[in-house]
């Protein structure tokens, strides 16, 4: 079944309040639920019946306003009540008895087992797994929630807002009641019950009130989760000062748990995480990883005002909710670093990914608008589109109205909107009407599929002296002339470092950044008494998620590169210069190489900046560049011209990985974390240079660090590179940490990746399947061994003995048993076999049968294995 976005309809009836009863049993657990429900006063029509969602759980009893009623159906996970007489012209009362059963249920959605907890996952549709109820996000409701379970099992009891009572019962049972004042939507609820510990501190908010913040987990964790609860207490002074956003809850929990498909979930009062998105320390975290966790616990937080007090009227609407809170946490991330280096660099890693993966995304038969207009199973809209291209719009609204206007948007969408559930054009229209900027146009963004494309003529006449600039904007999705223009902020520079006198035209001064709204397709800026060119630096900052078509040589791109003074300009612009020589597969330049040395020991830059300057461009990148492209040959190339800078630079690396090699203990400062950054660069490098005689490097380094970071960097290449004595290291690897979940998960990826020895490599991959660790039904091992292998591991994949094509459909198909999310998510692989060569795609058609032909999987599979069977028939195979 398809849902459409412009068939939205308010529902006939709201829920004032829920009252839950749950009798916890890991085999079958009783759930009375009392829902008082009014019809609602802005519906158009008068319902005869009421229609509740229910799935995978079992009807026993159910009464309107007390009294046992037996006209009702129950199919196809719909429980439709009729109205006896004039029954629900007036507020009334549904309870209903049922069971679901946690243990027997794999799908992470609903309530489910993990390790010995009982916990919940209901966004989107996951409550009606747990009992019956209108299971959509604009019926907002205050809940009150009776958990009862064996005290011994089940010491800690926990669900949203205040605990309001606990109590000890017969038989060694307990029950804890909370209470949360707050109305939210079904999809914000939660519970956890199970025997945790709890890591605490107490903290005073700028209006001196106080509050409980807690982090749980496991017994053997809890000292893991000192950086989470820290970051936590940051993230909560920071939206107070940045937004004016409080607290609004006595207490705040974060719960650690092993099996959840995503990275965490912000249910109101008691956020659930991935615990590997939460546990850090020494020996277990790499530096990124603290970013990481740094950003998600912000964001879950974050949500509490950006998604829950105000929250989407519909799923169609997630963006609503995760561009913004994605942008929140962004901010807060660069914020927390003061030198503006580091938030360069971050800005920098954060473009990266969105160019990787959201790029791709929207060059594929996935590509939406943020805001979709239709889906089949919404679990499938969980994608970077929805969150990181959702944030650059955030941010290009930023950028047109600047920080204040832009907070003034923020407090009337929340004078308007708190305690609702509501659409992006609210969201929008509070940030036009705070700020009197027009922003109709700019909506479009919403609803336009597609990386646009901004091309750039440049001309000067050195004899008129005039210089002049067009810039015209395409989108390939659209046929040019039906869609209409998107107003796109591109923040601009024109640089002329010679000038002699000031140059100032149609209020754009030379020298100086500014910000120019593009509004139509063609836009044509010229200046007269222009003796030189200037160089042009434009979109500075990535102020548009936009492809700049820009047709420079590798001369004329030096020559920018001499002006540019945006940082991360002059990163793209390294970039752009590494693109064109691998796709031309030119001779990298020797002014290049010399400006790149230059760069490389240049002891006043940012070490962070200097190690990423030296990461080619991804293959999912250059990807973008063609229409068809054999995936091995594109790697084999990137890797030739790795395997080059590698040999160019290296007494350089050599003289780096000494120099950032202080010997000073391990902290987690930005200073050190840079060093570490470009040491393990030049590690890397040098293992690219020559694997035999740099190998002991590594080993040393593997042997002798204090931390995981430079450990796991050590290990990596020589794994990756099958070095003469990776194999000893991978071993003691696997010994020192074989009961730390996340560093066998580490372990299971590197493998995964390992450029293949031989023919049969899949054996490899099916040899580490059958390892009695391998454990596919928790997501963090499923995804360390087969989304690594089908992600990133190329050749592997890509062989063409179809055997990797062949390995990956039966993996979809077994995981789409046990976890139809996470088998989608590994489905989404073929989406990209549209832009495979011929061989390829035709060999990945050839061995994936078993996929086209199976009748019996989910809804969420079923909908990416369609697309991807478009794909093949588009391409008449
Ligand atoms: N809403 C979560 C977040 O972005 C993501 C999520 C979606 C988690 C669906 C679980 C299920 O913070
Ligand atoms: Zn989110």
């Amino acid at each position: 079944m398809t849902f459409y976005r412009q068939q939205y309809r308010a529902p006939d009836f709201l829920c004032q309040k829920i009252e839950l009863e749950i009798n916890l049993d890991k085999k079958s657990t009783l759930v009375r639920n009392r829902m008082y429900f009014y019809p609602n006063p802005n519906s158009t029509q008068r319902a005869e019946e009421i229609v509740l969602n229910g799935e995978d759980i079992s009807l026993e009893a159910l009464r309107v306003n007390g009294k046992i009623i037996k006209s009702f159906s129950l199919q196809n996970n719909e429980l439709r009540i009729k109205s006896a007489s004039k029954l629900f012209l007036d507020p009334f009362q549904i309870e209903i008895l049922s069971r679901c059963h946690p243990e027997q249920n794999s799908s992470l959605k609903g309530l489910y087992v993990s390790n010995n907890l009982m916990v919940t996952q209901c966004e989107a549709e996951g409550f009606r797994k747990i009992t019956f109820s209108i299971d959509r996000p604009d019926i907002m409701s205050v809940f009150t929630v009776k958990l009862i379970a064996l005290k011994k099992d089940y010491p800690i009891l926990l669900s949203n807002g205040n605990l309001i009572e606990e109590e000890n019962l017969a038989n060694k049972m307990h029950s804890a009641t909370w209470h949360d004042p707050f109305p939210k939507p079904s999809y914000l609820f939660a519970l956890v019950a199970g025997n945790l510990a709890c890591n605490e501190k107490e903290i005073i908010c700028s209006n001196g009130e106080k509050k409980l913040l807690q982090v749980w987990a496991d017994k053997g964790n809890i000292k893991k989760t000192t950086f989470c609860l820290d970051t936590l207490e940051n993230a909560i002074h920071w939206d107070e000062s940045r937004f004016g956003l409080k607290l609004d809850l006595d207490r705040f929990m974060i719960v650690a748990v092993d099996d959840f498909n995503m990275g965490a979930m912000e249910n109101k009062g008691l956020n659930i995480f991935n615990s590997s998105a939460i546990y850090t320390d020494q020996n277990l975290s790499l530096d990124q990883d603290y970013v990481y966790t740094e950003r998600i616990v912000g964001h879950e937080y974050f949500h509490n005002w950006t998604g829950n007090r105000v929250s989407c009227r519909d799923w169609f609407q997630l963006t609503l909710k995760e561009g913004l809170t994605v942008f929140r946490d962004q901010e807060f991330s660069s914020d927390r670093l003061s030198k503006q280096s580091g938030k360069d660099v971050r800005r920098i890693n954060f473009v990266n990914s969105l160019r990787s993966s959201q790029f791709s995304e929207d060059a594929g038969p996935m590509a939406h608008p943020i805001r979709p207009d239709s889906y089949e199973a919404i679990d499938n809209f969980y994608t970077s589109t929805v969150y990181s291209k959702g944030a650059e719009v955030v941010r290009m609204i930023h950028t047109i109205l600047g920080e204040d206007k832009f907070k003034h948007g923020m407090d009337l969408y929340f004078k308007r909107h708190d305690g609702c559930a509501v659409t992006c054009d609210d969201f929008v229209g509070a940030m036009q009407d705070a700020s009197q900027i027009d922003l109709s146009q700019f909506m479009l963004w919403y609803s336009t599929p597609g990386t646009p494309i901004l091309s750039i003529q440049e001309n000067f006449d050195s004899k008129k002296n005039i210089y002049s600039l067009t810039l015209i904007q395409s989108n390939k999705l659209n046929h040019v002339s039906k869609k209409p223009d998107l107003h796109i902020p591109v923040k601009i520079k024109f640089i002329s470092p010679n000038l002699k006198k000031p140059v100032c035209q149609n209020g754009i001064s030379f020298n100086k950044e500014y910000i120019l709204n593009i509004t139509k397709k063609k836009t044509k800026i010229e200046f007269q008494q222009i003796n030189v060119k200037p160089i042009l630096s434009i979109n500075r900052g990535f102020s548009a998620p936009i492809i700049i078509e820009y047709e420079q040589t590798q001369k004329d791109l030096l020559e920018q590169l001499a002006y540019e003074d945006d940082t991360f300009n002059t990163w793209d612009i390294i970039q752009r210069t590494y693109c064109l020589i691998i796709l031309n597969k030119q001779k990298f330049g020797k002014k290049f190489l010399a400006i790149l040395k230059k760069i490389l020991l240049r002891e006043d830059l940012d070490a962070g900046f200097r190690s990423t300057l030296f990461n080619l461009p991804a293959e999912s990148f250059l990807a973008q560049k063609f229409d068809e492209y054999d995936p091995e040959a594109l790697l084999k190339n990137i890797h030739f011209y790795k395997k080059q800078l590698a040999q160019l630079f290296e007494l350089e690396w050599l003289k780096l990985f000494d120099a950032m090699n202080d010997g000073k203990k391990y902290d987690l400062t930005p200073d050190q974390i840079n060093r570490r950054a470009l040491k393990n660069k030049c590690l890397d490098m040098l293992l690219w240079c020559d694997i035999d005689q740099y190998e002991h490097l590594a080993i040393k380094q593997y042997f002798s660090a204090d931390n995981m970071n430079d450990r796991w960097f050590a290990l990596c290449p020589l794994v990756l590179q099958s070095s003469k004595n990776f194999e000893g290291v991978l071993d003691d690897f696997y010994h020192q940490y074989k009961n730390i979940d996340m560093l066998i998960d580490k372990w299971f990826s590197v493998q995964a990746t390992q450029l293949p020895k031989g023919p049969d490599y899949i054996d490899q991959i099916k040899k580490l399947q059958a390892h009695p660790d391998f454990n596919i039904k928790n997501p963090n091992r499923a995804n360390s061994l087969l989304s690594s292998f089908s992600y990133i591991n190329t050749f592997a994949f890509h062989n063409l003995n179809g055997s990797g094509y062949q390995f990956w459909a039966k993996s979809v198909l077994t995981l789409d048993k046990i976890n139809p999310q996470g088998a989608s998510f590994l489905a989404k692989r073929g989406l990209d076999s549209g832009h495979w060569d011929k061989l390829h795609k035709q060999c990945f058609y050839n061995h994936i049968d078993e996929l086209f032909k199976n009748k019996n999987m989910s809804k969420n599979l079923l909908e990416i294995v369609r697309l991807i069977q478009n794909i093949k028939r588009k391409n008449s195979l």
